[in-house]
């Protein structure tokens, strides 16, 4: 189907057998994603956006990661989510509309289907890929809930008018995605889902806690390297954008926790130098320099709350495994 020509342009395709209507938000923003990624990495320190994690490969490597026994986050927010379901619905009541920021494979939000019985599920996602076939899985398990999907890079803009009507929304933003935005930027992104937050609505969000060191950095340096193929994959998408060439192999992956400021950094380290090309230009990167790909704050409960408060959440909710590995609040 052609697109339109409108500055946000979408298409709306129903998948009319199985009743779920996908919108697609993508702003066409190539050029100044080219020209940020193009600028990150001859900058000095050399930057990549974790978005560009996200490729085919990526997603995969991701879940690979998910199911590693270091990576605690994902297995740890789940039993919390599985065991306290009935105190989480009770507080963010039931027949609602549940729009999932950054679903993927939906999995999260199907544990809280079936008592949260949303009307309407809405799946958010920068990948189509991800989202369209586990919308038709979510469309197989809940026949009677209204599927939506919207793909758009949310980090950018909440853009999911068409998707939503005035009645009251639980946002679910699960995973410690938040983490990987700066205070600020994680301010923003709250403020956002506020501003969009009618009476009854409400933020469900999972977040990892500050914790021991040495668990921090078994999660980020698994033995089986998978996080590592993960970092270094990210340059297989950036070649495949800019057309640059980019060798993942010449690169170590670096992860370590920097305790004073919270937050984990994965890096690429040249292990010989490299020349980079793009567009007739040539990027050098010596031997031992780094490519800084993301960032993975960690907040302790206070902090999380004292952020939540600062976007305009008021009533605040926290349910936590015993071990305080991780945190999942409500916030309306
Ligand atoms: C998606 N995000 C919350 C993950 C994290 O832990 O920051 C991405 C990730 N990076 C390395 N392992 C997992």
């Amino acid at each position: 189907m052609p697109k339109p020509a409108t500055t946000l342009h979408w298409i709306t395709e129903r998948a009319a057998r199985h009743g779920v209507t996908l919108l697609d938000r993508v702003e066409p923003n190539a050029e100044e994603d080219r020209a940020g990624l193009v600028a990150g990495i001859f900058g000095s320190p050399a930057t990549i956006a974790p978005k560009y994690f996200y490729d085919g490969l990526g997603c995969a490597l991701f879940e690979a990661i998910c199911a590693l026994p270091q990576y605690y986050p994902t297995r740890t927010e789940r039993a919390i989510l599985t065991a306290r379901r009935d105190e989480i619905v009770r507080a963010t009541g039931t027949r609602k509309q549940l729009v999932d920021l950054g679903a993927g494979d939906c999995a999260k939000a199907a544990l809280l289907l079936p008592v949260a019985q949303p009307r309407r599920y809405v799946a958010v996602d920068i990948a189509a890929s991800a989202i369209r076939p586990a919308l038709l899985r979510m469309a197989q398990a809940f026949p009677g809930v209204e599927l939506f999907g919207v793909v758009t890079d949310f980090s950018r803009r909440l853009d999911i008018r068409g998707a939503i009507d005035y009645g009251p929304v639980t946002f679910f933003y699960p995973g410690s995605s938040i983490g990987n935005f700066t205070s600020d930027e994680a301010l923003l992104m709250l403020c956002r889902i506020r501003e969009l937050c009618t009476s009854g609505s409400g933020l469900l969000i999972g977040v990892d806690t500050k914790k021991d060191r040495a668990r921090l950095h078994a999660a980020y340096n698994d033995p089986l390297g998978v996080t590592a193929a993960f970092n270094r994959n990210i340059l297989n998408h950036v070649n495949a954008i800019l057309g640059t060439d980019f060798d993942p192999s010449a690169f170590a992956h670096v992860a370590f926790y920097r305790s004073e400021i919270g937050r984990i950094e994965m890096h690429l380290e040249a292990m010989s130098t490299q020349h980079v090309h793009y567009d007739g230009t040539e990027r050098v990167i010596s031997a031992g320099e780094r490519i800084h790909t993301e960032n993975s704050y960690k907040y302790a409960p206070d902090e999380f709350r004292a952020l939540l408060q600062r976007a305009g959440f008021a009533d605040i909710s926290l349910w936590q495994d015993d071990a305080a590995d991780f945190a999942v609040y409500y916030a309306e």
